[in-house]
């Protein structure tokens, strides 16, 4: 068993973080809460999802939060796009990576993108040539993977076909999704190694929410696979508006601490981490969900 030395943290805190809340959070929170993202060294950063408002409101300024942030050499600022419209603001707004999503299970597919597998893989068709052609990085989201809210357990061999699309579609990461937190660490193995029949394990990532407290565990068991690459989610906010009953993602604070525990290298300070999830939390008035943030904050009151 040996596990990765480095691990690239994704950070989708003020996409899939903030893309739930019900109060309008203003361009400028998400901006400076993506400058104390990157302050805290994380490399990757989706910054905002080309979506339609109708669907996600909260993700409405996605324009002005591009234009605001100030981008440093070395960090990517993906963006999801569902569609062909959603590529084009996206391209307008000087994006350079863009992440298409798809899923696992037809009935989540219809709540959360009004299409079947099959016509979301013949829009990302589109998508996916045209932003290649751009010279755009793509990334392949599958939500998911380890359980369905409407059709309850997915077979590992249906992500494992989504992921083959994605791969052709010329996605260079492939990411499996455990959107309502369900997942235990035998069915995350179970889905890597499915997947890993088809899709070299470099190129895939693991997405997990923490609505089960097994987050955590789930990344331990994706890591002795060998995958490198997680998304997280400052002070664990998040939610799909599609996921019923889904909660958090996995706090970004709570994996580093992990990695750290295991002297798995990131590049990515925990001390910063605790202030931009302080500044956001600070704003939504509400408590950290981070277990390791909230105990370092007693240890430091203490
Ligand atoms: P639709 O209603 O079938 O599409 O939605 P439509 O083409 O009929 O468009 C409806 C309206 O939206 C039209 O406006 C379009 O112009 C507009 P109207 O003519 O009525 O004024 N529209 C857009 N506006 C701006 N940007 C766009 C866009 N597209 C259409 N890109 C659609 C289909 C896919 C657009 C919709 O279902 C949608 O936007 N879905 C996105 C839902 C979403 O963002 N979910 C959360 C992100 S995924 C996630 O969180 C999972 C993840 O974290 C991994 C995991 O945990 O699983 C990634
Ligand atoms: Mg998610």
């Amino acid at each position: 068993m040996s596990i990765p030395k480095k691990v690239k943290l994704v950070e989708v805190g003020a996409r899939d973080g903030l893309q739930n809340e019900a109060s309008p959070v203003p361009a400028e929170v998400k901006i400076k809460l993506i400058h104390l993202l990157q302050e805290a060294g994380l490399p990757v950063i989706q910054a905002t999802a080309f979506v339609s408002p109708k669907w996600v409101p909260q993700m409405a300024d996605n324009a002005q939060v591009m234009a605001g942030i100030t981008r440093l050499s070395g960090v990517q600022y993906p963006v999801l796009v569902p569609n062909r419209k959603g590529l084009d603001a996206a391209l307008a707004a000087g994006c350079k990576e863009v992440v298409i999503f798809g899923a696992a299970s037809e009935a989540f597919s219809k709540k959360n993108t009004n299409c079947t597998i099959a016509e979301g893989i013949a829009r990302f068709s589109e998508v996916c040539h045209e932003a290649l052609a751009q010279g755009l990085k793509v990334r392949g989201d599958m939500s998911v993977c380890l359980g369905c809210p409407y059709e309850g357990p997915v077979d590992p061999a249906a992500v494992a076909r989504l992921a083959r699309e994605f791969e052709q579609l010329g996605c260079y990461e492939i990411t499996i999704a455990d959107t309502i937190g369900v997942g235990t660490p035998g069915k995350m193995r179970a889905v890597i190694e499915a997947v890993t029949r088809h899709i070299a394990i470099e190129k895939l990532a693991v997405h997990v929410h923490d609505t089960y407290g097994q987050a955590i565990a789930n990344i331990y068991a994706a890591l002795e696979c060998g995958i490198a690459t997680f998304d997280s989610s400052i002070a664990g906010l998040g939610g799909c508006p599609y996921a019923k009953g889904a909660t958090g993602n996995v706090a970004t604070e709570d994996v580093l601490y992990l990695l750290d525990g295991l002297g798995i290298e990131t590049g990515v300070s925990m001390s910063q981490l605790l202030l931009a999830a302080d500044y956001i939390c600070h704003h939504l008035s509400r408590p950290t969900s981070s277990r390791a943030g909230k105990a370092i904050a007693n240890k430091m009151a203490a």
